[in-house]
C-alpha cells in the first residue's frame, strides 16, 4: 500500500459513494486505500462506508463511539495505516482530489515531507465563501501564524499529505483538539519540516451540512494555547480556569437577582452558589470537554452530581489550604488566592477523572 487517504466524517452518508468514485478516477495506477473515520454519525455514514467496503477492496471504516473531533479522527485513521504516505481530506468533496497525484509525486521525490492543499498561494482560492467566513478564515490563519511562526500560507487547511513516519513520530506530541490537524502536526514537530503548498480551489458543499459552529472557535484557541504554552499550562486546564472565572460573574449576578427579589443573604448566597456551579458545569461540558460532551438527561444529571460532589471537595480543600496558610501569617488576599488555586486544580483533576473521564 503506498497511500492511505484518511477521511474524517460526521453525517456524510450521501457523500461516501461519490467521494470514493472521484478518488478512484484520479488515483488509478496508485496502490491506495480510503479510511473513513466516523464518530458514530446518526445518519448512518458508517453503514454507508461498510456497504461500499463490501464491494471494493480498498475501503475501511473506523467507527468511534462516545467521542467527537475532526483532528483526533484524522490521527486515529493515520495511525491505522501501513502505507508510506497518508493524506487527510474532508468527506464532503470540498477539497479538490485532483491535486492528490501531484502531492504524492512531491513526497515520492523526497524533497518535501508535507504537501499541503492550499487556498492562499498563487493559483488557489477559497471559492465562493460568504464574506464572514472568508474573513474568519484569514483572521484565524494570521493568529495561527503568529502563534507558531511558519512560512505556510494556508495553516487552516485540512487537506494535506505527509510521510506516514511523520505521523508516528509526532503522534505523542499532538494536542488532538478541534478541527485543525495540519496546524497541530506542523507545530508539534521538534524540527522544521519541509513543506510545499499545492494550490486548489475550495469547492461548495453539495450534500449535508458544515459542522463548523461557535465551539470550534474555542477549540481553535485551545489548540493555539496548547501549542504555545501547553508545556506549562495544558489548554484544558486553562479553559477550565476561565470557565471558573466566569462563574464568579454568574454568582454575583444571581446574588444580585436574589437580593432584588427580597431574599435573605444566606439564601441568596446558597442559590447563587448552585447557579454558578451549574453554569460552570454546562460551560465546561460545552467548551472544555467538547470532545467528550455529556448528552441526554441521564448523562447530564449524573455528570452534574459528580461535578457538585467534586466542587464540594474542592471547596473543602480551598478553605483548608487558605486557613493553613493564613495561620502561618499570610495576609487575607494571598491566603485566599492560594486556596482558590489549589481548589481549582483539585476540581480540575477530580472532574477530569469522574465527570468527563475518557
Ligand atoms: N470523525 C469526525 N468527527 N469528523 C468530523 C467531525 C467530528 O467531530 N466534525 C467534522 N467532521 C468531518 C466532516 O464530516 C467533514 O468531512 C470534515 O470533517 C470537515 O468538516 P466540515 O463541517 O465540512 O468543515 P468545514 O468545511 O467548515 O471546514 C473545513 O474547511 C477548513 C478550511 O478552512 C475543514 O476541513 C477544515 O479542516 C478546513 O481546514
Ligand atoms: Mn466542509
Amino acid at each position: 500500500m503506498e497511500l492511505s487517504v484518511v477521511v474524517p466524517t460526521y453525517n456524510e452518508a450521501l457523500n461516501v459513494e461519490p467521494l470514493y468514485e472521484r478518488l478512484r478516477a484520479v488515483l488509478s495506477g496508485i496502490r491506495y486505500e480510503v479510511i473513513f473515520v466516523d464518530d458514530h454519525s446518526p445518519d448512518g455514514t458508517a453503514d454507508a462506508v461498510r456497504a461500499l467496503a463490501r464491494r471494493v477492496d480498498n475501503v475501511r471504516c473506523i467507527e468511534r463511539i462516545g467521542r467527537r473531533g475532526l483532528a483526533s479522527a484524522c490521527i486515529e485513521g493515520a495511525l491505522s495505516s501501513s502505507a508510506d504516505f497518508v493524506a487527510v481530506m474532508d468527506g464532503d468533496m470540498q477539497h479538490d482530489e485532483r491535486i492528490l497525484p501531484e502531492m504524492l509525486a512531491l513526497l515520492r521525490k523526497g524533497d518535501v515531507e508535507v504537501a499541503v492543499g492550499s487556498r492562499y498561494v498563487e493559483g488557489g482560492s477559497a471559492g465562493e465563501w460568504t464574506k464572514d467566513r472568508a474573513a474568519g478564515s484569514i483572521w484565524a490563519n494570521r493568529l495561527a501564524t503568529l502563534a507558531i511562526g511558519t512560512e505556510v500560507r494556508d495553516l487552516m487547511s485540512g487537506f494535506f499529505m505527509a510521510r506516514a513516519s511523520l505521523w508516528r513520530e509526532s503522534a505523542a506530541r499532538l494536542s488532538a483538539i478541534g478541527f485543525k490537524i495540519l496546524l497541530d502536526l506542523l507545530a508539534s514537530s521538534p524540527r522544521p519540516l519541509r513543506v510545499r503548498e499545492v494550490p486548489y480551489t475550495f469547492r461548495m458543499r453539495e450534500f449535508g451540512e458544515s459542522k463548523l459552529d461557535a465551539t470550534v472557535v474555542w477549540d481553535f484557541l485551545m489548540l493555539l494555547w496548547d501549542k504555545r504554552f501547553g508545556r506549562f499550562f495544558p489548554a484544558r486546564f486553562m479553559s477550565f480556569a476561565l470557565v471558573g472565572g466566569s462563574g464568579v460573574a454568574v454568582h454575583l449576578a444571581a446574588l444580585g437577582l436574589a437580593r432584588a427579589a427580597g431574599a435573605e443573604f444566606l439564601v441568596g448566597q446558597a442559590v447563587a452558589t448552585a447557579v454558578a456551579m451549574t453554569s460552570n458545569f454546562l460551560l465546561n461540558n460545552l467548551l472544555t470537554y467538547h470532545d467528550r460532551r455529556l448528552r441526554g438527561a441521564k448523562a447530564l444529571l449524573r455528570g452534574w452530581l459528580s461535578f457538585a460532589f467534586a466542587s464540594a471537595l474542592s471547596a473543602t480543600a480551598n478553605v483548608g489550604v487558605a486557613g493553613y496558610i493564613h495561620d502561618r501569617g499570610s495576609g487575607w488576599i494571598l491566603s485566599a488566592a492560594a486556596g482558590i488555586a489549589v481548589g481549582t486544580i483539585w476540581n480540575f483533576l477530580v472532574t477530569r477523572s469522574i465527570t468527563w473521564r475518557a
